[in-house]
């Protein structure tokens, strides 16, 4: 395959930032922690590029950690699943959904959230108050055709199999174990700054925690790269990371929004990604 392979579809990717973050990864990386990994678009690529020798993928969202584990495993088994699921949405799409939904909520299998993911709404997952995954599907896709998807199981799992260990959980349980001779990746989901005033207030404190663990790592000597805030045109979204961690700072291009264009405004929008000064030399 010309391109990496990235199997997940997942709102958020860093798919195509990926080669713009590695510009800053070094081929010395001993472990590359990726704890709030999605879809490990980066990971995957820092694996097509030899830039570590052994990776951990980890995710809160404990299905999604499923998934990852069966790619490494039996990603030709995950494959066949894909596309019998894919198949039987032929005559009825949206009672197959629903049905493929409802199953998903009562076993957690990976290959139903792969086709879940393939199919819904901007491949965004959405859960309710009661834990119950509730996005609805998107009208005018199929989801990523069976073949394609076989390609991109098989290609993640022959980058990522037999050197890579996947963990479900807090992002923080994995960085106690990181060393001096690793590099830790992570792209939090807390950036934004708008919404109601209890999400405000949850984000501010999930804010404070990542800067202090943050700082934890940067003590022990680990080497780290963050995405974090950015902006579209002149509007912001998120807080800058405090200056006093003495992470040096680059933009990344990440395109232009359609949106903003559609409205005649500037509309690059550009992604912080925070560095460890001594990874900055690599750029
Ligand atoms: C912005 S997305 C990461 C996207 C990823 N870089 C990619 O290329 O697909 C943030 C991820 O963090 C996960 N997450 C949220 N809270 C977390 C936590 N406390 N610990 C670990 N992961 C978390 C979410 O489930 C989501 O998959």
């Amino acid at each position: 395959m010309a391109t990496c392979p990235h199997p997940i579809p997942y709102q958020g990717s860093k798919r195509r930032l990926a080669a713009q973050v590695l510009a800053f990864v070094p081929n010395d990386v001993d472990t590359l922690w990726e704890p709030c990994c999605g879809s490990a678009a980066v990971s995957l690529a820092a694996a097509r590029e030899q830039r570590a020798r052994r990776f951990v993928l980890g995710d809160s969202l404990a299905p999604l950690c499923s998934l990852w584990q069966r790619i490494l495993d039996e990603p030709g088994a995950l494959a066949d699943e894909y596309q019998r699921l894919w198949s039987a949405q032929r005559e009825a799409p949206r009672a197959w959904y629903d049905e493929v939904r409802e199953a998903f909520n009562a076993d957690h299998d990976p290959a139903k959230l792969l086709f879940l993911l393939a199919r819904c709404v901007k491949s965004a997952v959405r859960f309710n108050a009661a834990g119950a995954f509730n996005q609805s599907p998107d009208r005018r896709r199929r989801g990523t055709r069976p073949e394609r998807m076989r390609e991109h199981l098989l290609g993640a799992s022959a980058l990522l199999a037999g050197r890579t260990e996947v963990r479900a959980g807090d992002y923080a349980h994995a960085l106690d174990e990181a060393t001096a001779g690793d590099l830790v990746y992570l792209d939090p989901p807390w950036q934004g700054t708008s919404g109601a005033r209890d999400r405000r207030y949850h984000q501010q404190h999930e804010r404070e925690r990542f800067v202090a663990d943050l700082e934890r790592l940067l003590a022990r000597g680990v080497r780290v790269v963050v995405s974090y805030d950015g902006r579209t045109g002149d509007r912001r979204y998120g807080e800058p990371l405090p200056e006093r961690l003495g992470l040096v700072r680059r933009e990344l291009f990440a395109g232009r929004s359609t949106q903003a264009t559609l409205h005649g405004r500037s509309s690059e929008t550009v992604e912080s990604l925070y560095l460890s000064p001594s990874l900055v030399g690599a750029g």
